[in-house]
Order: C-alpha cells, then sequence, then structure tokens
C-alpha cells in the first residue's frame, strides 16, 4: 500500500540552521511575531522574514498559507517557506498548515521549525494525509519522497501525540487506495486478500465464499454478484480491544466495479465505477486504524464485495430475490444493486453479532450528488443519539455530513405489486427510498446509521486533506465516533 512519510521529530539546535538543507519552514504570525527559531532565520537571511510578513501578499494570505522565498541569501537551504499561522492553531488550521506544507514540498527534503507551536501533532496529520501519491500504475523511477522533520521542544512527547495520527493516516491511506485501485487490480478475490492480510495487525479476518453466503441465504447479495466471473464474497474483520460487551458493526457497500448491470450505466464518467467499493474501503480502513492503535473496543467490519456486470447469468429486472432476511424483492433496475448486497450483509450482521450499533457506508445514490454534491454525505437514521454522535464527530473531524429524512411516508415508493418490495423507488426522494429499503433491513431496536458517500469517496479536484481521487472520508469521523463513545 502507498507508505504514510516518515516523519521525525527532533530537537532544534539553532547553531545548524544555516547549513540546513531542502526547505526550510517556519511560521509566522499575522502580526509578524516569530519565535526564537524562526527569529533566527530571520536574522540569518538579514531580516528577509521581517520583510515577507509585511508585504500585501502576506496580508492577504489565510492562516495555514505558504509563502516561498526561494534561493535565500545567508542559508543553505533551497526556499524557507513561510506559514501564517496564529501563535496558538486551532485543529483545522493545525492541519490545514500541514497540508500546505506537503502541497510544497515536492520531493524535496522538508524541515519545520516548529518550537513550542501547540498542536504540532495536527501539523503531522496533516503533512501525512496531504502528502499522499497514488502512483502505483504510473511508469518510470519513482523517486522516494524528502524526508520530513519537525523541530520542536520537546521531541519525545510530540512523537508520542502524533502516533494516533499516524494510525489514523494508515487507515486513511489503506482507505484511498482501495478506492483509486482499478477493477481489473481490485478484483473481489484482490479485495479479500488485501483484508485478509491484516490479519497481520491483530485482526480476525474471516472470508465467507459463494457457497457459504447461498448457505446463509444470501439471495439478494449473490444476484448482484451472478453475472460476473469474479466471485462475490463476504468479509467479516474483527476487533476485539474491549471488553465482553457487544460489539459496534461497520457495514461496507464493496461494488468492485458497477457496470449497472443488465440495467446498464452510458458510457459517460463509467470508469468512475471503480470506486463503488468505497464503503466497504472506508470499513476497512477503520478497521486498521483501530488495529494500529490498539484501540479499547469491540467493532467488526463486514463488507459485501461483489462485482455488477451484465451477462448470460446476470440478474434481469423483474427478477424477484429471496434475501437472507426472508423478504423478497422486486428487481426494477439492476442497477440499484448496493442495497441488495448491503441488505443481505446488514441482516447478517444483526443476526450473528448482536451489535449495540450498526453504521452502513455506501456509494448508493447518484441522487445523493443531486441533494449535496461533494461538501457533505448524507446521514440517515433511526435513532437521534447515534446520528447526533456521528454528526458530532465528522464536525469536529471536518468530515462534512448532514442528515436526511427517513419516514414511513416514503415507504410506499418502494412497495411491489408481487414481492414484499421493489428496489427502486422512482426519480424523486431517491436517496431516501434507497435508506427506506435498508431500514427494512434493520431490526427496529438496533441503533443504526446509513452514510451515503456516493459525493464525498472520491472527488474530481483536490480536498482539504486530500489530493484529487479518492478521499478516505469517514475514516477519521469512525474512528473519532468509536473512541468518544466506547473509550472516552
Ligand atoms: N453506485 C451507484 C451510485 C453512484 C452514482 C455512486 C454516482 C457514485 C457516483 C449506484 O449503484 C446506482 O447506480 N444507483 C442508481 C440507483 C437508481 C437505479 C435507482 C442511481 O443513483 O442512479
Ligand atoms: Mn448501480
Ligand atoms: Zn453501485
Amino acid at each position: 500500500m502507498t507508505q504514510i512519510a516518515d516523519i521525525r521529530f527532533d530537537a532544534a539546535d539553532l547553531d545548524t540552521f544555516a547549513e540546513l538543507t531542502g526547505l526550510l519552514a517556519v511560521l509566522v504570525t499575522p502580526d509578524g511575531k516569530m519565535d526564537g527559531g524562526a527569529r533566527k532565520v530571520n536574522a540569518l537571511t538579514r531580516k528577509a522574514l521581517n520583510r515577507a510578513a509585511e508585504s500585501d501578499a502576506f496580508e492577504k494570505a489565510k492562516d495555514g498559507d505558504v509563502m516561498r522565498l526561494s534561493f535565500p541569501a545567508g542559508l543553505a537551504a533551497d526556499a524557507v517557506l513561510i506559514v501564517k499561522s496564529p501563535a496558538k492553531p486551532d485543529q483545522t488550521i493545525a492541519r490545514r498548515i500541514g497540508a500546505q506544507l506537503a502541497k510544497a514540498q515536492g520531493k524535496d527534503a522538508l524541515t519545520v521549525l516548529l518550537g513550542k507551536t501547540a498542536r504540532a501533532e495536527d501539523i503531522a496529520l496533516g503533512l501525512a494525509l496531504r502528502s499522499y501519491d497514488f502512483n502505483a500504475h504510473k511508469s518510470g523511477t519513482k523517486s522516494e519522497p524528502g524526508a520530513i522533520t519537525l523541530l520542536v521542544d520537546d521531541p519525545e512527547a510530540t512523537a508520542k501525540a502524533a502516533k494516533t495520527g499516524m494510525a489514523i493516516a494508515e487507515g486513511v491511506f489503506f482507505t484511498r487506495d482501495l478506492t483509486n485501485e482499478p477493477a481489473n487490480v481490485l478484483t473481489t478475490d484482490d479485495f479479500a486478500a488485501r483484508l485478509a492480510a491484516m490479519q497481520d495487525l491483530g485482526l480476525d479476518v474471516e472470508i465467507l465464499e459463494e457457497d457459504d453466503l447461498k448457505k446463509l441465504g444470501m439471495g439478494a447479495l449473490l444476484a448482484v454478484g451472478q453475472g460476473s466471473a469474479s466471485p462475490s464474497k463476504v468479509v467479516v474483520m474483527q476487533w476485539n480491544g474491549g471488553g465482553n460487551e457487544a460489539p459496534f458493526a461497520l457495514v461496507g457497500k464493496g461494488v468492485v466495479f458497477d457496470t449497472g448491470g443488465i440495467s446498464i450505466k452510458g458510457a459517460a464518467g463509467m470508469e468512475d465505477m471503480t470506486m463503488d467499493m468505497g464503503g466497504a474501503g472506508v470499513v476497512a480502513g477503520v478497521m486498521r486504524t483501530l488495529a494500529l492503535r490498539k484501540a479499547k473496543a469491540n467493532v467488526v467490519g463486514l463488507v459485501g464485495i461483489v462485482e455488477n456486470m451484465p451477462s448470460s447469468t446476470a440478474y434481469r429486472p423483474g427478477d424477484v430475490l429471496t434475501s437472507m432476511k426472508g423478504d423478497t424483492i422486486e428487481v426494477i433496475n439492476t442497477d440499484a444493486e448496493g442495497r441488495l448486497v448491503l441488505a443481505d450483509v446488514l441482516w447478517y450482521a444483526q443476526d450473528r453479532f448482536k451489535p449495540c450499533g450498526m453504521i452502513n457506508l455506501a456509494t448508493l445514490t447518484g441522487a445523493m450528488l443531486v441533494a449535496l454534491g461533494h461538501e457533505n454525505a448524507g446521514v440517515f437514521s433511526n435513532n437521534d443519539d447515534l446520528a447526533g454522535a456521528f454528526l458530532k464527530a465528522a464536525g469536529s473531524e471536518g468530515e462534512g455530513a448532514w442528515r436526511m429524512p427517513l419516514a414511513p411516508a416514503y415507504d410506499k415508493l418502494i412497495d411491489s405489486n408481487i414481492a414484499d418490495m421493489k428496489n427502486t423507488g422512482g426519480r424523486y426522494a431517491g436517496s431516501i427510498t434507497a435508506g427506506q429499503f435498508l431500514q427494512r433491513f434493520v431490526k427496529p431496536d438496533t441503533p443504526w446509521c446509513h452514510l451515503d458517500i456516493a459525493g464525498v469517496a472520491s472527488v474530481k479536484s483536490e480536498t482539504a486533506l486530500a489530493p484529487k481521487g479518492a478521499t478516505g472520508w469517514g475514516v477519521m469521523a469512525l474512528n473519532r465516533l468509536i473512541a468518544d463513545k466506547f473509550e472516552g
């Protein structure tokens, strides 16, 4: 997988600043104040930092913006990166500082003079997250990323504080890699193998194959995958870091490619459907983070991994499927496949684990993009406490999430003449009818949230902490939710 940058923490030695090579970053407050390290650089450059801090450009810059001073006299460094930062940056600004530095870094070595600046661990997290680069399929020599050193007053304490962030960054990278990977590489087998490899981190990973799923009666999930040469699977990942209490369940849609099936999608943009396993990718990333930071919580991650293809063995519009729950489903559109996969995995999760709560993630509906664009995921829930806790966690991690309604009144849109329900509810309220469909597979006493991440899982322009492509949205929020709920 894509490796996170190796970030080192060290004590500053003012006498070495003139000789440091690569890029040297310093923090300057909006009113031009600098701490000891920056003042030393200012002196070595004969007050170039003072002049920069008085410039119009600096005045106009936002907190976290970086000004580059190239080939400065008095320093061996190729450039000084002047970062505009309040004396006490909050979490968002600290992460932004890291992200902006990562963008400015390129392949050079980077030394950041932080002294006693608070939230050095958040600057480190921003650096790690924004330096992600998915280059697995680019030929040519891959130059090593430049080393990153943060010079701080208490390197040991800062390194310790940054450890959780590095576990988070590695989870996010895992999610991004999975979501960016093309479908000829991330086949259902390959996906399951990458999850199985997480056993080395102490996770218990089980792969349920088609025979197992048939025995369980997962007729909805199996129908979606039956047109593909790649076998359908359910992968169960358990992290038992808590006591004997029931686990919290995370469930993900893992459609490695969604052609639409017999109700085939148009050609334009179909290539984006390599990200239709993004929900499963987030579940996998969270499980990785929990294992890496040895979370004191019991969490089980379950993902339904299938490929939706048109073929002579594919399921068809008009087919009636029997879910594991026993409810029957009339297929109106084979492109509404995600809810069929989730129906069986949600039921299985509750049947087997009796979870104390459950959150599913899915790139479920195009209608979600119509409603919320790329800024927020939709949050659908049967439980105000869980929804509130999730929204709070997402807010504190800067991951956009917005509550959407569920209500019995929408249910009639998915009533079927010949089966218990149909798999689409027409053009209007498309994301909500999908949520209503899922809710039919959630026991009323299971606190549950459905996160429709169709708009946020992968985007075509950069976001605050990610380059364009897969974002890893949700890993931080869910990790925070689990920490708040079970480890507080
Ligand atoms: N995977 C798609 C939803 C999607 C669309 C995700 C765009 C990310 C970006 C899903 O399986 C799908 O095709 N949904 C249909 C449902 C419809 C047929 C009721 C849709 O949204 O058009
Ligand atoms: Mn689809
Ligand atoms: Zn889909």
